[in-house]
């Protein structure tokens, strides 16, 4: 986490409704070789002294710390033999002693999941040697797609976006070449983590990644100048979802979001959605859809779930703008 975020008030308590009290940093490790990275830490509430810890230089910014790390155990195993200082160690195994054993759930996207090793394969630079896409007549590269969804995205050198359940970060990456700043969030600390290395070989200094809940965001109204979530929608409530992102948008910004209406994955809150329900949802929260997406797409998207298996998804691309009465 970069310590230089501080100089500007972005993250603020969850505890508070309203956002009103911005986290401070208390470093306890930083990086030998780049002094702006807290690698080990807390962010705290100066009102309620709620404490979110910085691990492996990722702030995990979530409303029960003991039911994240208690869906989790062996996540949680190696945030305390990874963790350096002696305040962590102590703040981890007073945290162990509250854990519940029985609420491990399927965590198909931390790095022992189902899924986490599906989604490195889009991290994959030599497509050309995979069995399944050697065989297809059409030249597909799977990760192209984030690159083809934020080529039109419009370049603003001074606004910040926001990347929803951003998984490894392929789009944030993307999104960080366009915005002077860029958020992922993710559930999964593993993919933050995966994320957070990926960019910084990369050379992306503009980007941080943070552990939250979609639904419950560290950040104040109004921030945003674009919001992606792609392939989110189907895990989360849309019509709690959208007020969310309306809020978070200044006006007459963008939203962005991709679905396979795909319903066998997970905990499914939305079965009935479709390409007309969905968008007739999203302009019932106060957007204005793109010509060019109004009416439902195609766009390949695979992943590699093993050897043998893969998932070929055709998305809906979604661009809606926040509808406001506020001048340009
Ligand atoms: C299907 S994946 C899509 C990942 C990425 N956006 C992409 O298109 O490649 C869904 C992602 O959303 C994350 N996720 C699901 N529910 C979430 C929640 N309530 N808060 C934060 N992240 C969530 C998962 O951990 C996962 O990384």
């Amino acid at each position: 986490m970069k310590s230089s975020l501080f100089n500007f008030k972005l993250l603020f308590c969850i505890n508070h409704e309203d956002r009103i009290f911005p986290l401070s940093l208390k470093v306890l490790q930083e990086d030998p070789e780049n002094k702006n990275e807290c690698i080990e830490g807390f962010l705290i509430c100066p009102d309620c002294k709620s404490k979110y810890p910085i691990i492996s230089g990722i702030a995990i910014i979530v409303k029960d710390i003991i039911a994240y790390a208690s869906q989790r155990l062996s996540v949680f195993g190696k945030w305390y033999s990874n963790s350096k200082s002696e305040e962590m160690k102590n703040y981890l195994k007073d945290l162990s002693t509250e854990l519940k054993k029985n609420s491990s759930v399927d965590n198909r996207y931390e790095d022992e999941g189902r899924y986490f090793q599906s989604y490195k394969w889009l991290h994959n630079e030599n497509f050309e040697s995979d069995k399944f896409l050697h065989l297809m007549r059409w030249k597909i590269k799977p990760s192209d797609v984030y690159r083809k969804l934020t080529s039109g995205i419009r370049y603003e050198p001074e606004g910040i976006a926001l990347d929803l359940g951003c998984a490894l970060g392929l789009s944030t990456i993307e999104l960080s070449n366009k915005f002077s700043f860029v958020f992922g969030v993710d559930s999964s600390f593993s993919f933050m983590v995966e994320a957070k290395k990926k960019t910084s070989d990369l050379g992306i200094s503009n980007v941080e990644y943070l552990v939250c809940d979609i639904l419950t965001l560290p950040f104040k109204n109004q921030k945003f100048n674009l919001i992606f979530g792609l392939n989110i929608i189907e895990f989360l409530p849309v019509e709690k979802l959208m007020p969310i992102i309306s809020n978070l948008l200044k006006p007459h910004s963008f939203f962005v979001t991709t679905t396979p209406y795909d319903y066998n994955r997970e905990v499914v809150y939305n079965p009935e959605l479709n390409d007309q329900t969905l968008r007739s949802i999203i302009e019932k929260s106060g957007f204005e859809i793109t010509i060019k997406t109004k009416k439902e797409s195609f766009i390949p998207w695979i992943l590699k779930i093993n050897e043998r298996t893969y998932l070929f998804y055709f998305l809906d691309l979604i661009e809606a703008r926040r509808v406001s009465k506020h001048k340009y």
